[in-house]
């Protein structure tokens, strides 16, 4: 049995955070999207999802601090060199090893916590469709302000479309990641793991 304290406080304190802000957008953004008026009535959904996306914005300038100054921004380092390998052998793992008992490619240690495929769509979502999504909500909340046309295309339109593909691409990412994290040597190893900070393992390897 080896334990490894892999995700401090303030991690664990942004992830659940986060994720609460997380599912509350998604759940008005759908209901107004949809028109589900039964599910979350208009004249709650619109404020309830202005503030969450104003508490969505102030979540990811925190993580981007703690990452810069907490120590965690090592794992968000991708190695150009070994990753097209280590990638390569993390998807064989996921489509077919992990179906066949193979043992884990991935060694987890304070180092290195994420395979290359963890870090790559951790890497993709914080610092790539995170702040797409959140630039275009604020310029749907600006709406106003901005020009009529851009690029001979309705700013608005633009704005819409670009809001919609990221939170669907956002909706996409949490599918996999709640897969994902039941990959680990147990289905709940991960999730203990980020609910206590402690990586705790039995006798095979694992991410
Ligand atoms: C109920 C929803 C969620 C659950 C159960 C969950 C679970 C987990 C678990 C167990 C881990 C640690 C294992 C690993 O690193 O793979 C993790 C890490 C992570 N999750 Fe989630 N998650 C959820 C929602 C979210 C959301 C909404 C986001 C972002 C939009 C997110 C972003 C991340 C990131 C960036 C990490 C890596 C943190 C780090 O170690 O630097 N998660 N999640």
């Amino acid at each position: 049995m080896s334990a490894l304290y892999l995700y401090p406080v303030w991690l664990r304190l942004w992830h659940w955070l986060n994720a609460v802000v997380f599912f509350t957008l998604l759940a008005t953004g759908i209901s107004m999207h949809f028109a589900l008026g039964w599910l979350i009535p208009f004249e709650v959904a619109v404020p309830v999802h202005n503030i969450s996306g104003i508490l969505l914005t102030l979540s990811w300038v925190a993580f981007l601090i703690g990452n810069a100054f907490g120590g965690n921004g090592k794992h968000y380092l991708v190695n150009i060199r070994t990753l097209p390998m280590d990638l390569v052998r993390q998807v064989r793992y996921y489509v077919y090893g992990i179906f066949v008992d193979e043992p884990h490619p991935f060694h987890v240690s304070t180092e290195h916590k994420l395979n290359a495929l963890q870090t790559l769509s951790y890497v993709g979502v914080m610092y790539a469709l995170m702040p797409v999504l959140i630039i275009s909500g604020w310029a749907f909340l600006f709406s106003a302000e901005l020009p009529e046309t851009l690029f001979g295309f309705g700013t608005i339109w633009l704005v819409a479309m670009a809001h919609l593909l990221l939170a669907w691409m956002m909706l996409l990412f949490i599918l996999v990641h709640l897969y994902i994290i039941t990959t680990g040597e147990t289905p709940t190893t991960n999730l203990k793991a980020m609910i206590t900070g402690w990586h705790r393992e039995g006798t095979s390897d694992e991410a």
